[in-house]
């Protein structure tokens, strides 16, 4: 018998929407300072009530924390500060209980330094199985031409190590050694994590720097042949003996060089559209669907169990690892006035002062979020517009704690302030009396109940999840206007909904070609509004700034078709 997934559709992937969130930073129940389990199970109500229907956790194993918790020192426990596995239980049957489906992090391409498997293998001697759980080297000159990640504090892939008198491979932080995939042992500890949570009944796994597993000479030690076999390894073990679960591959690379990872339906279920992004806050900036539409056509086709994941923000920098060295400057330029702002090769900052807390703007871009196809992602606080802090460092000032309410500690914890984790938002436009959730929850007008507002009505149709994308050329540059398509196969029926957004901050008219579609009428969705009838005349629309529409196309009620 296989183990079921808390979701009925096996698909269900495609159809969520996920929120990720931070369990350090999201509520604490002890005062002392920390976010915990009980903390966020306390909050589970508010998480339904925003309609999100899978909750991303970003790493909750114990850890030195050096690297937010993606420095595992065990992989298969609960750091002690978030609470206990029990507690883990917990929160996993409290959220199932609501219909929510919960996505973690595996991160395998590197353990920390304090794991008792590097502390034996830095022990043990050169060649035994227990020193071949990592990549050790005599000399720091192999994989010469491997990118550096975190360039601002690593100047090589290699660090010397004392004790085993050898280098040894990381890719991340030096305090992150790269575990040996060449070594069948490690892919067996693998597996065993790995299952440990699917067995508890954990739904996804996000598979975090995937496309770094193995390395070659002569390579840049990326998206290796042997990375995809490991990986296929991985999702057979999956798919032989649980169900309706999902892998969701972290590649920040080209679209095509991403493609490959969904193999041919049998690698991961999911993985991020990493360029896209940048390139939104590229078109919104130079009022041009241009960088939009030109990523999007360079975005390969996807197996039909497969699906992009999209986010604006997330728990890293805004990377711009992605765009041209032209486009790197210009981003730069347009959206980190305080070199503070940088970190690595991006831009360390929320959703809402990136876009100078511009409502407008705000919520144009969870428009594209939440029509674009894929799965959209949430980063907590971002549904009420939250502030960053760049004095804070590494990328730590967009994870400070969730503003609940104007009390103390934004209502995140009791402890006295000086003992937070971090400190929370203060400054007077983000900090936590202006920003908070309690205050949205009683302004109808607020963000909160337009986020919320938004995600009800994407989750009314299954076209954003599952549809075509087919993009219409108007003349008019500063308008990016799409279709979406979709015929569902078990119900006979069809969903068709055109999307047209202002990406200026005037006024635009547009007139598009909406021959296909004539005798229908569009329905504005937020509204339920119907528009003019779609003529073979070019169809004429005026949008305010930074606006959107999404019109459902209709057939006409017969009434009102000319007669024959
Ligand atoms: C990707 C994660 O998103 C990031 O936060 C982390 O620092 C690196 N992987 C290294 O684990």
């Amino acid at each position: 018998m296989k183990k079921a997934g808390s979701a009925s559709d096996p698909l269900w992937y495609k159809d969520a929407i996920i929120y990720e969130l931070h369990v350090r930073a999201f509520q604490d129940s002890n005062g002392d300072g920390i976010g915990d389990f009980p903390g966020l199970i306390s909050r589970l109500d508010y998480l339904q009530d925003l309609g999100v229907t899978c909750l991303w956790l970003l790493p909750f194993y114990p850890s030195p924390l050096r690297d937010d918790g993606y420095d595992i020192a065990n992989y298969v426990d609960v750091n002690p500060s978030y609470g206990t596995l029990d507690d883990f239980r917990q929160f996993l049957d409290a959220a199932h209980s609501r219909g929510m489906q919960v996505l973690i992090e595996l991160v395998i391409n590197h353990t920390s330094d304090e794991h008792p498997w590097f502390q034996a293998a830095r022990l043990a001697p050169a060649g035994s199985p227990a020193r071949d759980l990592y990549v050790w080297s005599a000399d720091n000159q192999r994989y010469k031409n491997v990118p550096i990640i975190f360039s601002d504090t690593e100047k090589s892939n290699w660090a010397w190590d004392e004790v085993a008198g050898a280098y040894y491979w990381h890719r991340f932080f030096s305090h992150q050694p790269d575990l040996n995939f060449d070594n069948p042992a490690v892919i067996e500890e693998v597996l065993k994590a790995m299952r440990f949570w699917l067995d508890m009944g954990v739904d996804a796994l996000r598979m975090d720097a995937i496309a770094y597993l193995y390395e070659r000479d002569g390579t840049r030690c990326e998206n290796l042949p042997e990375t995809h076999a490991a990986i296929k390894t991985l999702r057979a073990a999956i798919d032989a003996d649980y169900t309706n679960r999902c892998v969701l591959a972290e590649v920040n690379q080209s679209p095509t060089d991403v493609r490959p990872y969904f193999g041919d339906g049998d690698e991961c279920h999911m993985a991020f559209h990493f360029p896209l992004m940048p390139r939104i806050y590229m078109a919104l900036r130079q009022e041009d669907r241009l960088p939009i539409t030109d990523i999007m056509a360079q975005t390969p086709a996807i197996p039909d169990n497969c699906q992009w994941g999209l986010f604006l923000r997330n728990h890293d920098e805004l990377t711009l690892e992605m765009v041209t060295a032209d486009e790197r400057d210009y981003m730069y330029l347009a959206y980190s006035a305080d070199p503070r702002m940088r970190i690595n090769v991006g831009i360390r900052r929320r959703l809402a002062p990136l876009v100078d807390n511009n409502r407008r703007r705000i919520e144009l871009l969870n428009s594209l979020l939440l029509s674009f196809p894929g799965t959209p992602i949430i980063y907590y606080g971002d549904e009420i517009g939250m502030g960053d802090n760049i004095y804070l460092g590494d990328r730590n000032g967009v994870r400070t704690p969730m503003q609940w309410n104007p009390d103390r500690n934004a209502g995140f914890s009791t402890a006295v302030p000086a003992r937070l984790y971090f400190p929370v938002i203060m400054d007077p436009i983000y900090g936590y009396q202006a920003i908070n959730v309690e205050a949205q929850l009683s302004d109808q007008s607020s963000l909160l109940h337009w986020t919320r507002n938004m995600v009800a009505l994407r989750k009314l149709f299954h076209v954003f999840g599952r549809g075509t994308l087919e993009f219409l050329s108007p003349d008019n540059r500063k308008i990016l206007a799409y279709i979406r398509h979709y015929e569902n196969p078990s119900h006979g029926s069809s969903e068709t909904v055109l999307c047209v957004a202002n990406l200026s901050r005037f006024a635009q008219p547009v007139s598009l070609n909406l021959n296909s579609f004539v005798g229908m009428i569009p329905v504005e969705l937020l509204g339920y509004v119907p528009f003019p009838p779609i003529t073979s005349q070019p169809y004429p629309l005026t949008l305010a700034p930074y606006s959107f529409l999404w019109l459902e196309l209709q057939p006409a009620p017969e009434s009102i078709l000319p007669p024959l």
